[in-house]
């Protein structure tokens, strides 16, 4: 029976994508039968981070209770499976995100892990995307407007009696002006589980349609996610040592 795990932010843009398309490929890798599901139904993206062709059955079909759920399912060269979203303008304006829980509830029985990529803002789609999940990951960047939008989402998690398992701050810049792991523990309420640095190869990424944990696996970032997707899924995985050896082979890479 699969665990359910919705990542989101409050605000966009801060790496919630960037994040579902590495975990899931690390959970997958891991052994563990995987899906990611895009749950931001009208600015859909997962798709595109993770090299899926256009696809003509999609989380829009399903919510609109049209096909298989199967044929919505693209299986991704690591073994993860993506449930993309539609892109059009009719599946823009056509879609009901209340129904997402009974797809998400169709899931569980054949996966170890669902991860949904949530949407920006707190509307209906964001909502859906916290109702249908067990637990709660919450993205941000280590700027007080991030930080704020994230606490609402917390507060309306909470509400919605969904634990979060903790926060991942994405973008870090080592900048003065940047709110520290403490500071945002502090704002959040919840640890911080993960820091996850600026860096230009994560948007070479997307040109790549490769995310970082297959693009570089021995990247910060890469390691940083698999980190998590080990804890996620009772994995032991030791992150690789960084000796000389480990230093030279990535200078010379
Ligand atoms: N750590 C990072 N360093 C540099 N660019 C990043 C990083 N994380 C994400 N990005 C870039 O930021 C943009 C927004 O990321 P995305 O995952 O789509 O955010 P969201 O899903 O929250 O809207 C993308 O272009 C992505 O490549
Ligand atoms: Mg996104």
């Amino acid at each position: 029976m699969a665990r359910v795990i919705s990542c989101v932010s409050g605000k966009g843009g801060v790496g919630k994508t960037t994040f579902v398309a590495n975990l899931g490929i690390a959970a997958s890798e891991f052994g563990h039968k995987t899906i990611v599901v895009d749950a931001n139904l009208t600015t859909p993206n997962l798709g595109f981070h993770l090299g899926v062709p256009l696809y003509p059955q999609t989380i829009h079909n399903l919510l609109r209770d049209e096909g298989n759920i199967y044929d919505a399912m693209y299986i991704h060269p690591s073994d993860l499976k993506v449930i993309p979203a539609g892109l059009s303008i009719y599946d823009l304006k056509n879609t009901d995100p209340s129904k997402l829980s009974n797809v998400v509830n169709k899931l569980r029985e054949e996966h170890d892990l669902v991860i949904l990529d949530g949407s920006a803002g707190l509307g209906k789609e964001s909502l859906a995307s916290i109702e249908a999940a067990d637990e709660i990951i919450i993205i941000t960047n280590p700027e007080l407007p991030s930080v704020t939008d994230a606490l609402k989402t917390i507060k309306i998690a909470e509400e919605m009696k969904k634990p979060i398992i903790g926060v991942v701050v994405n973008r870090v810049r080592k900048m003065k002006s940047e709110l520290t792991k403490h500071d945002i523990e502090s704002i959040l309420g919840a640890p911080v589980i993960s820091i996850i640095h600026e860096d230009k190869k994560m948007s070479d990424c997307i040109a790549a349609k490769t995310p970082i944990v297959s693009y570089d696996k021995d990247h910060n970032a890469a390691i940083e996610v698999k980190k998590i997707a080990a804890e996620l899924t009772d994995t032991f995985w030791s992150p690789p040592k960084k000796d000389l050896m480990f230093v030279l082979k990535r200078i010379f890479s």
